[in-house]
Formats: structure tokens, C-alpha cells, sequence
């Protein structure tokens, strides 16, 4: 700001706003690129051309930039596992360890443009899959460890992934979880997968199938240390993210090198103003796209050193997170609102035995942080000194686009304003800008790291996302603004859950429930909870024959654990003799919602049943 006289917050943002092209010229030049983009953005709505004729590679701007600098022994990465064993690993070696695994793939024939399945836990293999498969231009669709296999099946069928990396088993509050065990229940049904990289981590006994199956550390170990980075176009794609949509199909979210990189490159470094002496650790799960964006890529494209953590944060107690933070002298430290009211619960004894006295930035993230866990966080682990960052971003954003910078004011619960050159706003079902009260949440303008595309189905990004009203991204909350211009997130306003900040579909959970043979139908919504913001909660109907039990409860709970991941297992399974529907016999949701939060009905004049409401009441 100083470089360009700019004297304060709102003058920052007026300036990005009237002229967004030098704003993302200017930073985008702090990157490398084999050959110079000829123009910042071509935008013909809903389609986005960014740094348009560039050629650029993600990994080289990771890695391979910072080799030939002094950056080269900074450490990368500070791993620990859960059971306290620690890593360092500088940037030299992961660029090494990156370029034998780039050399290994390309030996299977994996190449531009070929889909690879990434299905790891919180281990070092996992970024350096993904930094691999970047640098010879695969794409990679990172599968959450969390989810199981037949999630997995889904997901690397869409994509017809070539090559699926995963691990013999992970930690997790103390057991082991077997995850090649378990993806080898689906392999057989995923024709196009030719070969499946196995990392040992666990030690547990697996079955490896000959011809397709191979050892991590055996395919490296006589790999070159030098690989050649492929040349990619701006707008290449680097990776799919399957996310949540309002119906049972996950959406692939594509993201490309050159516009990500620099969005997300910005965003780290403007929002949590990042210094070299920095120790930064985005506690989150690779899953997702907070750590595709904050725990992999940004970080590095700035030469961070971050801290990466495998297992449960209160695990062996409750303290563990606080620990971390003062054993590696942590500086800023981002994590999600479900994990501070958590650590409320427990108290704030267990911070209080730590030195927390490193930290001086704080962030938020995956949903509204609510006053009072704010004030908590701010107390007791920022020691009322540091300011909180509440991001609010989605996985098709790739960047925070609403958020506060550290020289903004803040207040509680809000997450202030669009990041520079965004135009966000809150408006009505006819589009028109509303000032009191809630509305959709939009955005107005095209930013770097927007997603592309939905994978292999162009015609739902447009339907999704642009078509409700023209020129303007549907982000799917609802958000209130005050007058002072703050944006207030209030949630989603479609079926799409948010368990302690994890995306679900409603839609998801009953096509899960409703395979079960037992169930005739299934309606899923979401019940606030204090600690994960909402809870799955369930009403089924069963067929003839089946009787509702508390045995029935817990085979319908394994069930979905099966079909998706412990993270989608309803916390409530209720049974009822009828669903409320409406005479066209639609399942409404809306009432059985309103059931749940103890909220008035409304009108059920269309229902067919309104006997079964009354049920509903029972069942609760
Ligand atoms: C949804 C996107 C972005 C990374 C994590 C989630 C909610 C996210 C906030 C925030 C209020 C938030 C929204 C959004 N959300 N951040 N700071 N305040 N709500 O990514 O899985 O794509 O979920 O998370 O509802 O739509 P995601």
C-alpha cells in the first residue's frame, strides 16, 4: 500500500474494485512464469479465461523457485503424527521426494491431463502426490481419508482415474484405521484404474494384488532426484474437488494452475500477512479445499514453513492443539469454529497450561463463528491480543473472497468485507440488492482461483450456480450486510449440511439410507447442536416386515458409515409410520425442519398427511 500511496483499508478496496487488473497484475508478476500472460482476464459470464496465454506451473512456483534460493533449507514442512513421532522436511527435500514421485508416475504413464485418485491421510505423501502429479500436469482428485469406499468408487469413477495412491492404514485417536483394506472392497469396480501406490505408515498386514498393486518406497527408490516440470497453460486443469450439491451426485469442482495459484497466493499472504519468520498452520484436513488451498498450495507458493498435524485435535487429551502451538512456537493459526467450541466445552484449563505467547494472528473458517466461541478464542487463545480472521470461501471459490485484514476492524461473528477487487452482495428472489434483512449471498464479480468448471457437466456450473440471477455467482448462503457495509453469514438456505464444518447432502444421506433394503424412505435435515453447528437427523419409514429397533437404529448408522464415512453417519435415526408430503407426493422438508428446531410449521395446508406431523412430534 505504501508502494502505491494508498492510505487505509477503503482506500485499498476502492482502488482494487475500479481497477481489478492491476490489482492481480501486480501480484500475479511476484510469481514465475515460462511465458508472460498477454492478458489479465477475458470474462464472458459465466466463463472466466484468467492470466490468459500464460504458461505457468504450480509446482514450480511451490518448489523448484525456492531451490534456487536461499528459501532451499528453510523447513517446508513440520510434520507429527499422532503418536508424537515428528518430521522436518526442508524444501530442498520435498522437492526432491515431489520430483522421484513425478519420475515414478510418468513411468506408469501417467501424463498431462490424466486423472490420479489421491486418497491419503495427514501424511507428508499426501502433499507430495498432489505436488507430483501438478508438475507433469495429471490432475489430481483428492478423496477425503474420512470418507469410505464406495465415496471413493463414486468419486474416481467420475473422474477415470488412472492411478489411485493410498496408505496401508492411519492414526486415529490411538487405532488404526486400515484404509487399503477397505479400498479394496471397490477396486474391481473401477475399470479404469490400471495401478494402486500403496504408502507404508501403518504397518498393518494388506493384500497386495500382483500387477496392479505397488509399495510407495519401492517405486521411488531408484527414481532421479531432477524431473522435468511440464509447461502448462494458465488455464489447464490441476485438480478436481468433489464437494456437495443439493442433490445425491457430488459436483467436481475443477480448479486450474495459473489462476488459483495467484488467488490463493494473494490471499495467504494479504490476509494472514505471512513473514518468512512466520510458523503457520491451517489445522485442517488435506480433504478439503481449506487444505488444498492453505495447508498445501498457498503456503508454499510463499515459502512458508507450516506445521501439519495427522490426528484428532483433543487427542490423547485435550490439550494437543495448544501443545503443538507452543512446541513449534506457532505464529498464526487458522481452524474452524466447530473445533473452538469444542475446546470450550472442555475448558479453558487446557490452554491455559500451554505458552501460547508465539501466536499473533488467528483465522477462522468453514462456518459462522458465533459471538460467543469469538470472545473465547479471542481471550483465551489469542490472550485478547490477536485479531481474528472469519474467512468465508467455498470449495468452487478456492480463496477467501469475504474477510477481514488484519488492519480492518472487526467485529464478532462478522466476516467483514469482499477481499479487494471482490464485489459481493446480499439480494432478493428478483436479484434487486436488499439493505435490511437477509438475502441470497452473491458475488458480482469474476476472481483467480474461481473454479472453472463442474467435471464432465458444464451444463450444472451454469444451471447451479449462474442462472438464478444473471451475472451473479449464487454462492447458496444466506447473509445479512449491515451499515457499515459488513457481511454477515447466517448459513446455508440449501440442502446442504454443515456438520462441524464438514459439507453434506441431505440428498446424500437419504439415497444412502434408502439403499438399505430395510428402509422404505428416508428425509435427512439438520438439527442445530451446540458444538458441530448441526447435527444429521434422520426420519425413516420401513418397509413390511421390519420392525424399528435400537439395533435397527445402529445397522442403519453402520450403513451410511459404509456408504459414505463416519462423517455423514446420522446422530439421530427416528422412525415413523409416514413421511409429511404433499399431494404430489414430495417429501416436505421444509416441515419436518421446522419440527426439529422447534420452529413453527407454517402452512401445511397442501400436505396430504397432516396426521403425520403430529408424528413427527412423537418420534422427537
Ligand atoms: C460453505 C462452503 C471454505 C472452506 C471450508 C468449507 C460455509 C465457510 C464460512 C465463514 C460462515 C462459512 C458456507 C459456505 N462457510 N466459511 N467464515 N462464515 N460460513 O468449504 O465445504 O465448500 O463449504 O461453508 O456455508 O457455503 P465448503
Amino acid at each position: 500500500m505504501k508502494r502505491y500511496g494508498i492510505k487505509d483499508y477503503d482506500e485499498l478496496l476502492k482502488r482494487a474494485l475500479d481497477d481489478p487488473d492491476w490489482f492481480w497484475d501486480e501480484l500475479a508478476r511476484e510469481l514465475e512464469w515460462f511465458q508472460p500472460y498477454q492478458n489479465v482476464l477475458k470474462w464472458d459470464v459465466p466463463h472466466a479465461e484468467w492470466f490468459c496465454g500464460g504458461k505457468f506451473n504450480i509446482t514450480h512456483n511451490a518448489l523448484d523457485r525456492h531451490v534456487q534460493s536461499w528459501r532451499k533449507n528453510k523447513v517446508a514442512y513440520i510434520w507429527e503424527g499422532e503418536l508424537g513421532q515428528v518430521k522436518k522436511m526442508t524444501y530442498q527435500e520435498l522437492y526432491r521426494r515431489v520430483n522421484q514421485m513425478a519420475n515414478a508416475l510418468r513411468g506408469l504413464g501417467v501424463g498431462r491431463g490424466d486423472r490420479v485418485a489421491i486418497y491419503l491421510p495427514m501424511i507428508l505423501e499426501l502433499p507430495i502426490a498432489m505436488l507430483a502429479c501438478a508438475k507433469i500436469g495429471a490432475v489430481h482428485s483428492v478423496v477425503f481419508s474420512g470418507f469410505w469406499a464406495k465415496a471413493f468408487k463414486e468419486r474416481a469413477n467420475d473422474a477415470k482415474v488412472k492411478v489411485a495412491i493410498t496408505v496401508d492404514g492411519f492414526y486415529r485417536r490411538g487405532k488404526v484405521i486400515p484404509l487399503k483394506e477397505n479400498v479394496d472392497k471397490v477396486l474391481d469396480d473401477i475399470p479404469s484404474l490400471e495401478k494402486l501406490i500403496v504408502v507404508r505408515h501403518a504397518d498393518c498386514q494388506v493384500q497386495m494384488k500382483n500387477g496392479r498393486d505397488l509399495w510407495w518406497d519401492e517405486i521411488i527408490k531408484n527414481q532421479e532426484r531432477e524431473c522435468p516440470t511440464e509447461v502448462m497453460n494458465s488455464e489447464d486443469p490441476l485438480f478436481i474437488l468433489y464437494t456437495s450439491g443439493t442433490t445425491g451426485k457430488p459436483k467436481g469442482v475443477v480448479h486450474v494452475h495459473g489462476g488459483y495459484a495467484v488467488g490463493i497466493y494473494t490471499t495467504l499472504k494479504m490476509v494472514f500477512d505471512l513473514k518468512d519468520e512466520d510458523i503457520w498452520w491451517c489445522a485442517a484436513d488435506i480433504g478439503w479445499i481449506t487444505g488444498h488451498s492453505y495447508i498445501v498450495y498457498a503456503p508454499l507458493l510463499m515459502g512458508a514453513t507450516s506445521v501439519m498435524y495427522e490426528g484428532a485435535p483433543d487427542y490423547p487429551e485435550p490439550d494437543r492443539l495448544w501443545q503443538i502451538i507452543e512446541e513449534y512456537g506457532v505464529s498464526v493459526f487458522y481452524t474452524a469454529p466447530t473445533t473452538i467450541r469444542m475446546f470450550m466445552k472442555h475448558g479453558e484449563k487446557w490452554p491455559q497450561k500451554h505458552d501460547l505467547s508465539s501466536l499473533r494472528l488467528l483465522g477462522s473458517v468453514g462456518e459462522p463463528i458465533n459471538p460467543e466461541a469469538w470472545m473465547w478464542y479471542h481471550k483465551h487463545i489469542g490472550n485478547r491480543q490477536c485479531p481474528i480472521m472469519d474467512t468465508w470461501w467455498q470449495t468452487e471459490t478456492g480463496m477467501h473472497l469475504i474477510t477481514p485484514l488484519p488492519i480492518t476492524s472487526l467485529k464478532p461473528g462478522s466476516a467483514v468485507k469482499p477481499f479487494p477487487t471482490v464485489e459481493a452482495d446480499v439480494v432478493d428472489d428478483d436479484g434487486k440488492s436488499v439493505t435490511e434483512g437477509g438475502g441470497h449471498l452473491v458475488i458480482k464479480t469474476p476472481w483467480p482461483a474461481m473454479f472453472r468448471t463442474l467435471y464432465k457437466d458444464p451444463e450444472r456450473y451454469v444451471d447451479a450456480y449462474w442462472s438464478r440471477f444473471p451475472d451473479m455467482y449464487l454462492s447458496g448462503d444466506v447473509a445479512r450486510v449491515d451499515e457499515e457495509g459488513y457481511f454477515w453469514i447466517q448459513g446455508r438456505e440449501d440442502d446442504v449440511l454443515n456438520v462441524a464444518g464438514h459439507r453434506i447432502s441431505t440428498a446424500e444421506v437419504e439415497s444412502a439410507l434408502v439403499s438399505y433394503d430395510a428402509v422404505a424412505e428416508a428425509a435427512v435435515v439438520g438439527k442445530p447442536d451446540p458444538v458441530k453447528g448441526e447435527e444429521i437427523c434422520s426420519f425413516i419409514t420401513l418397509k413390511e416386515g421390519f420392525k424399528p429397533s435400537p439395533r435397527m437404529k445402529h445397522l442403519l448408522r453402520e450403513h451410511v458409515r459404509e456408504e459414505i464415512g463416519p462423517v455423514a453417519s446420522p446422530a439421530c435415526v427416528n422412525f415413523v409410520d409416514d413421511l409429511p408430503k404433499t399431494r404430489s407426493g414430495k417429501i416436505m422438508r421444509r416441515v419436518i425442519k421446522a419440527k426439529v428446531k422447534g420452529d413453527d410449521v407454517g402452512d401445511i395446508s397442501t400436505l396430504a398427511n397432516p396426521e403425520a406431523v403430529d408424528e413427527l412430534d412423537n418420534a422427537l
